[in-house]
C-alpha cells in the first residue's frame, strides 16, 4: 500500500510544533508495520536540507498565481528518517529559511500543492491514498477532483488530517486565479463565509478527515473557528485517532539531549541530576519541586495566564516551588514572562525561544509541566512528560481530556475543568502536595514511564482507515 504524506513541517527537517513531530514520526512506524508511507515536504533552507544529500528526480513546470514557474523534485539519498522524504523546490519561493509568516505564504502553499500534484500527474506515480496535513495541504483534495488539468487522478482516496482546526487557509475570492482553471459550478466547494477556505475545502472534499484526539472531533462541532456547521454536517465522515509518539526520539534511557539517561528504575535519581544541572543553568535552586511549560506563547495555550498564575504560585508556595518556562509566542506575554524574572530571579528562569535541545532537558529535569490550553487538539507535551517521568498538569480539554487522567482516579496527572488563574494555582498546590510525599511520588513516575504512547497502535487505526477506501484493482 503506497501512501504520500502532505505537510508543511515534518521532524528533523522542518518543526514548529506539534504537526511536525507527528509528519516526522507516523510514516516511520508506518513503513515498520508494511506500509509503504512517504512525505513530501515544500523545500526549506534548513539544516538537515543543507547537512544531508539529495537526488534531483523530476524537473518540470506548472502554473500558479497566473504565473507559469519551474519546480524541481529531490529526494533525500538514504532513507535515513525512516521513510522516503522528497522535497518541492521552486526558485524563489520554497527555498527560505523559515516555514511560515512569509508575505506570501498563499502562494507559497498553492505553488507547493500544484507542483506536487502536477508531479504525479506527469510521472507514473499513483499512490493509493494521499493523507494531507492541515490547511496548507488542505486544496489538493478539492484540485484533484475538480480542475480540468488533473481530473485524472480523481479516483485517488484523499485523507485531510486536522491538527489545527484554528487555522484555515482562507482566501479572498480574488485569489482565484492562484488556482488552476477549475469547473466553476464547484466553487461552493472552496467556500466558507464568502472565503476560499482552504481546511473547509478539504473536509467537504477529502474521502475522510481525521482529528488528532477523538474528543477533539466532538469539540469541532462546537469550537471550531466559524466551521461549527461544516464539522456538525460532515461529522460521519470524521475519525478520531489520538497520536503517538516517536519513543526512539523521545527516550529517556537513550536521549542524547539530556544530561543523564535513566530508566524507570533510576528515575529519581536520572532526573535529579537531570534537574540539578538545568537549574544551575537558570540560575535557581534545585531542591524545590520544578514546574514547567514549554510551548507556543499565544492564547489556545493558554500562556497569558501564565505570568499571573505563576507570580501568585511563588508568592502563595513562598519558597516552595520553582518555575521554568520555555516558548515564543505573543510579544505582550514574551514581554510580560521576562519582567517576572527581575522579581524572582531564584525561583524562577525563562527563555523566549525555540530551542530543541532544551525542551528534552526541561521535560527530562522537571518534576511537574503545565498546560493551561483553552484548545488542544491533542497535545504532545503532557505525552512527552509523562515518558520521562514528569507529570502534567492540565486544563481538561480537546485531546488532554484522552490522555491524562487524574491522580485522583487511579491515573497519572492533574486535571482541572476550568480555565482561570485560581484554578492554576489550586493544580500547582495539589501538584506541591503528592511532591511532599518522596515514595508516592517515586511510585506516580514509575507509573507514568511504563505507559505506551507510542505510534504503534494509533498507526494500526491509521492502517484500518487507509484500508477501508482503497480501491481494490489498486491494491
Ligand atoms: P502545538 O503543535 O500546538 O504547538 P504540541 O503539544 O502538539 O503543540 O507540540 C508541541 C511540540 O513543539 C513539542 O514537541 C514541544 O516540545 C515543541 N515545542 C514547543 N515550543 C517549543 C520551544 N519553544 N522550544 C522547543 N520545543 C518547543
Ligand atoms: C497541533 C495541535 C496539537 C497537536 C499537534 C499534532 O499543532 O495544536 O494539539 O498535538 O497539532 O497533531
Amino acid at each position: 500500500m503506497d501512501v504520500i504524506h502532505l505537510s508543511a513541517e515534518c521532524y528533523p527537517v522542518a518543526k514548529v510544533g506539534g504537526l511536525g513531530d507527528v509528519v516526522g514520526a507516523l510514516p516511520k512506524y508506518l513503513n515498520q508495520a508494511g506500509v509503504n508511507a512517504s512525505v513530501v515536504l515544500p523545500y526549506y533552507d534548513r539544516k538537515f536540507v543543507q547537512e544531508n544529500e539529495f537526488d534531483e528526480i523530476f524537473k518540470s513546470s506548472a502554473t500558479a498565481a497566473g504565473k507559469t514557474f519551474e519546480y524541481r523534485v529531490l529526494r533525500e539519498k538514504t532513507r535515513k528518517l525512516g521513510f522516503e522524504l522528497y522535497l518541492i523546490y521552486i526558485h524563489g519561493l520554497l527555498d527560505r529559511k523559515e516555514i511560515y509568516c512569509y508575505p506570501d505564504e498563499i502562494k507559497q502553499f498553492i505553488s507547493y500543492q500544484i507542483s506536487f500534484i502536477d508531479w504525479i500527474y506527469k510521472t507514473s506515480i499513483r499512490p493509493d491514498i494521499i493523507h494531507c496535513h492541515d490547511h496548507h495541504t488542505g486544496l489538493v483534495p478539492f484540485l484533484i477532483t475538480n480542475s480540468q488539468l488533473y481530473k485524472d487522478l480523481a479516483y485517488i482516496p484523499t485523507i485531510c488530517t486536522i491538527h489545527n482546526g484554528q487555522y484555515q487557509g482562507w482566501l479572498g475570492w480574488d485569489k482565484v486565479s492562484y488556482l488552476p482553471s477549475i469547473d466553476l459550478s464547484k466553487a461552493g466547494l472552496l467556500d466558507w463565509n464568502n472565503c476560499i477556505n482552504s481546511l473547509a475545502a478539504s473536509v467537504k472534499c477529502c474521502w475522510k478527515f481525521t482529528t488528532v484526539s477523538p474528543n477533539y472531533l466532538q469539540e469541532l462541532s462546537v469550537n471550531s473557528n466559524g466551521l461549527e456547521k461544516l464539522f456538525t454536517m460532515e461529522k460521519k465522515k470524521g475519525v478520531g485517532i489520538i497520536n503517538g509518539i516517536d519513543v526512539q526520539v523521545w527516550n529517556p534511557e537513550t536521549d542524547p539531549m539530556i544530561t543523564q539517561n535513566y530508566a524507570i528504575g533510576t528515575a529519581d535519581e536520572g532526573k535529579y541530576q537531570n534537574k540539578k544541572v538545568l537549574c544551575e543553568e537558570f540560575g535557581i535552586s534545585s531542591t524545590k519541586p520544578l514546574v514547567v511549560f514549554i510551548g507556543r506563547l499565544v492564547g489556545e495555550k493558554g500562556a497569558e495566564l501564565l505570568p499571573a498564575a505563576i507570580e501568585s504560585c511563588l508568592k502563595t508556595f513562598k519558597g516552595k516551588v520553582n518555575f521554568i518556562v520555555l516558548g515564543s509566542g505573543e510579544p505582550e506575554i514574551e514581554i510580560a514572562l521576562k519582567k517576572l524574572t527581575a522579581k524572582h530571579k531564584k525561583q524562577y528562569g525563562v527563555y523566549i525561544g525555540y530551542d530543541e535541545e532544551l525542551s528534552h532537558r526541561i521535560y527530562a529535569g522537571a518534576d511537574f509541566l503545565m498546560m493551561p490550553s483553552r484548545v488542544e487538539p491533542c497535545g504532545l507535551n503532557q505525552l512527552y512528560a509523562v515518558r520521562y517521568g514528569t507529570m502534567p498538569v492540565v486544563h481538561s480539554t480537546g485531546g488532554l481530556k484522552d490522555t491524562v487522567i487524574d491522580v485522583d482516579d487511579d491515573g497519572y496527572g492533574i486535571t482541572y475543568d476550568k480555565l482561570e488563574v485560581q484554578e492554576l494555582i489550586n493544580a500547582v498546590g495539589r501538584a506541591l502536595n503528592i511532591y511532599k510525599d518522596a515514595s508516592s511520588m517515586s511510585d506516580l513516575r514509575k507509573k507514568m514511564m511504563s505507559l505506551d504512547f507510542s505510534w504503534d497502535r494509533s498507526a494500526k487505526e491509521y492502517i484500518d482507515l487507509y484500508k477501508s477506501l482503497i480501491i481494490p484493482h489498486a491494491v
